[in-house]
């Protein structure tokens, strides 16, 4: 177990803003919880700025502003919505704390640095998927943001109406959405897609998704379905089965106007789905949203925040869907955070248990032996 030694504990909110970052780690009403738990808040200047919350708005909830962090007295806790950066150890006290979406692999050597500098980070990418830690699963919070997010991007971006009209100037077909991968974000998007009134298809490799897509409204496309591992997650396919799976997606693909696709395999290359031949036998004008981008790509030639054109079809890439909803999606990650720091919260000092079936696992780079 882990102390934070010093009261009042403080705690730093940074301004994260960038060209694909509007979110902030925790917005007024969050600063407002933390407040209660017994934290000094100190938030950097226009840290809530692209999410619609300004400066006064976090002074009316208690919280101190500043230009830089290092303006203001050493962090027991900082928290993220982003990776954290090198220059945040200059602003973190000696046996503090790093929580939020750290990325842990991309950080590893940073973190186990600071880790040896007595600095524990938490990552809440690694929350077990329980309901103990339901409240807390900033993966979905955020995938449900960037499900809705990607379906009004190929809304706005394809040239079609979702819904049928029937209008004096002729009847207009419905659009065809096809949503593979049908997680967390891909149910977001099948939801949002059947509310703009699209006819939405959907596919997913666990075989219990066909119930779910069906329960909102959607068709499930019969390509192979396989058992997931016991942590709940798909697992890479063999050859074979991937070639089954491209057959029977084919027609799908090619009857689609809209393509989401969310397939993702933890830890490993996200799965090819689409090949460049499936797209090029869609409807020219037709747009797919490849959420999987950052991590190899569902959709074969996507790249990261761009749009590549294939034979008339759209393949996006974003990767800041997520983003692009930042009041709504700051809201989510606040009271995830929040419920997160009020666990290891007791009479106003933190403690990080290591034994906690919901902290231990989030624990990225605990501190040296005999400091815990
Ligand atoms: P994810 O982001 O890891 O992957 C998205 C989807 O891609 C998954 O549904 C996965 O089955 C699918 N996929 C992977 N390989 C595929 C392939 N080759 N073809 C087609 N689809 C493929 O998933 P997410 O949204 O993070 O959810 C992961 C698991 O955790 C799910 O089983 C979900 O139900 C579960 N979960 C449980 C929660 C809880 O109990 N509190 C909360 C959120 C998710």
């Amino acid at each position: 177990m882990m102390q934070v030694p010093c009261r009042p504990m403080h705690l730093g909110i940074r301004n994260e803003q960038s060209a694909t970052e509007n979110r902030v780690a925790a917005p007024p009403i969050t600063v407002t919880a933390f407040i209660e738990l017994g934290f000094d808040v100190t938030v950097e200047s226009g840290a809530g700025g692209g999410a619609g919350f300004d400066d006064a708005s976090f002074v009316d909830a208690g919280a101190t502003v500043v230009e830089n962090l290092a303006d203001g007295p050493p962090l027991d806790l900082l928290v993220r919505i982003s990776p954290p950066t090198s220059s945040d150890r200059e602003i973190l006290a000696d046996g503090s704390v790093v929580v939020g979406l750290i990325d842990p692999t991309a950080n590893a050597d940073m973190l186990s640095r600071w880790g040896v500098d007595g600095i524990t980070s938490l990552s809440m990418e690694m929350l077990p998927r329980s309901t103990l830690a339901q409240s807390m699963d900033a993966l979905s919070s955020q995938a449900t943001s960037a499900g809705y997010a990607a379906v009004l991007l190929g809304v706005t971006t394809l040239r079609r109406f979702m819904p049928m009209l029937v209008t004096a100037a002729g009847t207009i077909p419905p659009s065809n959405v096809l949503i593979l991968g049908v997680g967390v974000a891909g149910l977001q998007a099948i939801a949002t897609a059947k509310r703009l009134g699209a006819v939405v298809y959907a596919y997913d490799i666990r075989p219990e998704t066909k119930e779910q897509v069906e329960s909102l409204g959607g068709r499930f496309v019969e390509a192979p379905t396989m058992k997931m591992d016991e942590g709940g997650y798909a697992r890479a396919l063999d050859e074979e089965t991937e070639l089954a799976q491209k057959a029977a997606l084919a027609s799908a693909v090619e009857a689609a106007d809209l393509i989401i696709t969310t397939a993702q395999v933890p830890g490993r290359k996200a799965p090819r789905l689409i090949s460049s031949e499936m797209v090029r036998a869609m409807k020219p004008g037709s747009v797919i949203i490849d959420m999987a981008s950052s991590s190899g790509g569902n959709v074969e030639g996507s790249r990261p925040d761009e749009t590549v054109e294939v034979a008339g079809v759209q393949i996006m890439g974003p990767t800041d869907l997520a983003s692009r909803v930042a009041t709504d999606s700051s809201r989510m990650f606040g009271r995830n955070v929040a419920e997160l720091v009020k666990r290891m919260v007791t009479d106003g000092s933190m403690a990080v248990d290591y034994d906690d079936p919901v902290v231990g696992p989030t624990i990225v780079a605990p501190q040296r032996d005999g400091e815990t």
